[in-house]
């Protein structure tokens, strides 16, 4: 997830843009810049890598002298990380400078509109065309350049903008994406998280939805785009930084988990437009797409679990036979692929060593790979033939939880997109899926809405000593996830079992007390579960259900049931694991676990 910073006031605006931007490190970041207006003109300096080389760059700010600027930390979405694609990005003259984050979903439209009218590009970046558009509609009036603008741009922004034409102001806009203002003495700030200007200022105001501030030296204003002033009362904030840089939550991963809404929604919602799938980045042909015989998918840990997921919906969906494995097993294995073979690599970091070695055995036998990714421009992004990029933002918890979730988002989009094109969906069955999946962010916040439940049930078990999660198919995958988070962050041992395997030595395992988490989403193996959940009662079993809140029939048979929302089968997994993920949470902040690094765990696993 990008930084913004913006300063206007007395003083030298680079060191202060740097120092803010230094406080936004946490969140993870490829590139760095800042722009500052200095002497008529806005100057721009940006470097792919650490903050620190845009610091030797520019002397620590000396370089760059002026008292209005805007910085950035960028995390890459749409082009590679690079000094060319680093925010700020310029207007063709250079008269407009911006920093932005989140996506702008049409911006490839609107690109191609400027270029018809001549003007000329530089960068990959979303970002470019929001400078670009600036000039293009600047006719004297920098207020009505922005608003015409967001008349144009889709999608989700938060923007800090400056304009050699008014040395005076700073303008900053936001849509789905959070950006404060910070009031101080004779100088004032923007930030897209609040640590970046607690050093200066403790009072801030929020920006909502479509609301643009103009700020000066000597006050804000806040506009909605018909122009009309909108008062806003400002707020103290007394967190400490650490709490700040969490958003107030006292764990990244708590934090992550509440992104979630917005991740899968930033996932999903680029990729939709007129009421089709639509995936720029992959160039599989439909003929190609006809020619696989098989899927293989390779993945380790929570993304070998999505891979699980993947296998039952690519399968339902498509027909075609998938098979999917721990990228440590298949790449000692001689599996049996060739040119016929799609494989499917997920990854958050992009950087695994065994599933990068996965990925290289596949092309050496002249597999097909496509892969999803959420670090763009990272070692198996670069090598695979196609890459779908989750954009998660960056995600900090060792414990995946927003990373796993846009993985499941993106197994949707395609598993639709290669049904589509093999014939395999009637436009009816189509325009369902598109329904669902455009469905869930709602939904996933309405379970989170409800987190206290989870918690109360944490408190109360969070001393178990083994706890087992049982399912059938996608709950039997939705399992292994609950296992793996819970066991990576409480320490608590843990396994999930497929419901009906049970009584095959397992259920030996339960005696009285024993807590068995049944997820029990999917209608047509719900008497078959409740099958399962009466073997483990019947031991002495302690039973958490999960089911779907119109299907009650699950009470009386557990002791206690948390509900989801109703939604396809197919995509209900993206709701069940919501509350596994506070489970494991819940119960490891219980027991005092150190969450967001759990001990002997890396986020990276670099090693085979
Ligand atoms: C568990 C977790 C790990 C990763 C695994 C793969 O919460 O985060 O199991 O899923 O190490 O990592 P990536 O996705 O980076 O390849």
């Amino acid at each position: 997830m990008c930084g913004i910073v913006g300063y206007i006031g007395g003083d030298q605006a680079a060191p202060i843009l740097l120092e803010g931007l230094e406080k936004l490190e946490y969140r993870g970041y490829d590139s760095a810049g800042v722009a500052v207006y200095d002497q008529g003109r806005v100057q721009i300096a940006k470097a792919k890598g650490r903050l620190q080389v845009l610091k030797e760059m520019i002397h620590g700010g000396d370089d760059i002298r002026g008292t209005l600027g805007i910085g950035h930390t960028r995390w890459a979405t749409h082009g590679e990380p690079s000094d060319v694609n680093a925010h700020p990005q310029a207007s063709v003259s250079g008269k407009f400078a911006v920093v932005h984050n989140g996506i702008i979903e049409n911006y490839l439209s609107l690109k191609e509109y400027l270029m018809r009218k001549g003007v000329a590009f530089l960068s990959e970046t979303d970002t470019e065309v929001v400078a670009q558009l600036l000039e293009y509609y600047y006719h004297g009036d920098i207020l009505d350049a922005v608003v015409k603008v967001l008349s144009k741009v889709e999608g989700s922004y938060g923007l800090g903008i400056i304009c050699e034409d008014d040395p005076d102001t700073l303008y900053a806009v936001r849509k789905d994406s959070p950006l404060v203002v910070g009031l101080g003495e004779g100088e004032n700030f923007i930030a897209s998280d609040v640590p970046a200007i607690l050093k200066r200022t403790r009072e801030i105001c929020r920006l909502r939805d479509n609301e643009i501030a103009v700020i000066r030296r000597c006050g804000v204003t806040v506009y909605n785009t018909e122009k009309e002033v909108i008062p806003k009362t400002p707020e103290h904030i007394s967190w400490d930084i650490s709490a700040a840089e969490k958003g107030g939550y006292e764990h990244f991963m708590a934090k992550e988990i509440m992104e979630q809404p917005k991740a899968v929604r930033d996932t999903i919602s680029p990729r939709i437009r007129g009421g089709r799938v639509v995936l720029d980045q992959i160039t599989l042909t439909p003929e190609q797409i006809r020619a696989f015989q098989r899927i293989f998918i390779v993945a380790c840990g929570s993304a070998y679990h999505v891979g699980v997921v993947a296998k039952y919906i690519l399968e339902d969906l498509t027909r075609v036979p998938v098979e999917v494995d721990v990228a440590s097993e298949f790449r000692y294995r001689r599996p049996i692929i060739d040119e016929k073979v799609l494989v499917l690599v997920i990854s958050q970091s992009g950087e695994t060593a065994d599933t990068l070695a996965a990925l290289r055995e596949a092309k050496r036998c002249g597999a097909r790979v496509l892969s999803i990714v959420n670090v763009v421009g990272s070692s198996i992004a670069n090598e695979s033939d196609d890459v779908l990029y989750t954009w998660a933002g960056p995600e900090i918890a060792v414990a995946t939880t927003k990373a796993y979730s846009t993985q499941l988002a993106v197994v949707y989009l395609l598993a639709i997109y290669l049904a589509d094109a093999l014939g395999r969906l009637t436009p009816e069955q189509y325009a369902d899926y598109l329904r669902e999946l455009e469905a869930l962010p709602e939904k996933i916040e309405k379970i989170l809405e409800n987190k206290k439940d989870i918690q109360y049930y944490a408190s109360q078990n969070f001393n178990a000593k083994d706890i087992f999660f049982i399912g059938r198919n996608l709950d039997y995958a939705m399992s292994m996830e609950g296992s793996l988070k819970l066991k990576e962050i409480s320490y608590i041992h843990s396994d999930a079992y497929a419901a009906g395997e049970l009584k095959h030595g397992t259920i030996s395992l339960v005696e009285n007390g024993t807590l068995v988490v049944a997820l029990a989403t999917q209608d047509r193996l719900f008497d078959k579960m409740m099958s399962n959940v009466k073997e483990v009662k019947a031991r002495g079993a302690q039973v958490l259900g999960v089911a779907v809140e119109d299907n009650r029939k699950i009470e009386g048979q557990v002791d206690f049931v948390f509900y989801i929302p109703r939604a396809c089968d197919i995509m209900l997994p993206s709701l069940a694991v919501i509350p596994l993920q506070l489970f494991a949470y819940y119960v490891a902040s219980m027991k005092g676990c150190d969450i967001d690094k759990p001990r002997n765990l890396a986020k990276s696993v670099t090693v085979e």
